[in-house]
């Protein structure tokens, strides 16, 4: 029986191979608004995430909603509020790292404060802590030069999530 010699045709194989994937089409990216060049992408996308008040307005938001979600004791819907609040501003210091020295009350006292009051679905409890919750974000407003943006708890509903 004739001996097949494997060796050549293992190596025609590799050859073969690499030819193929160097010639693979380039994924290529056509900017049109980002830049040209790779620094002026880069630098157009860290512009359009913003800074620190992008960060501030979702909190404001998310704050309102976590309210009237403890007045309806809809306790899953406030946690859902608490965790994105918690979320939103760890995002924040990632843009933004010299605002998060200022916020050490609210991460490490008031939200998880806020966290256990809600495990424990107390209404009670909620509305007493809510104005001291509400207090700690003007601490850090008042560290960060910014106390003139006094937050109060909410008056006016204005969600569209009832339960
Ligand atoms: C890091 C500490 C810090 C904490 C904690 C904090 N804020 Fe702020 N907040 C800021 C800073 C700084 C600004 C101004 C942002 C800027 O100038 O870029 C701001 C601005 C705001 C604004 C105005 C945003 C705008 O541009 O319209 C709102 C609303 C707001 N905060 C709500 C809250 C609420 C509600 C809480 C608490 C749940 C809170 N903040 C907690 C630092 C903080």
């Amino acid at each position: 029986m004739r001996k097949i010699h494997l060796l050549p045709l293992v190596l025609l194989f590799l050859f073969a191979f690499t030819q193929a994937c160097q010639q693979a089409p380039q994924e290529t990216y056509e900017p049109e608004w980002l830049g040209e060049t790779k620094q002026e992408i880069i630098n157009t996308i860290e512009d359009q995430f913003q800074g620190f008040s992008r960060t501030m307005v979702e909190v404001g938001y998310r704050y309102q909603e976590l309210y009237w979600a403890g007045i309806d004791e809809n306790w899953e819907y406030a946690e859902y509020q608490r965790e994105h609040i918690e979320e939103a501003m760890e995002q924040g210091f990632i843009r933004r790292p010299a605002r998060e020295a200022s916020s050490q009350q609210f991460i490490s006292v008031a939200l998880p404060e806020m966290e256990e009051i809600i495990r424990n679905r107390d209404k009670d409890a909620f509305l007493q802590n809510f104005t001291r919750f509400t207090a700690s974000c003007n601490t850090c407003h008042a560290m960060e030069d910014v106390a003139f943006m006094i937050v109060k708890v909410p008056e006016k509903r204005y969600s569209v999530i009832h339960y």
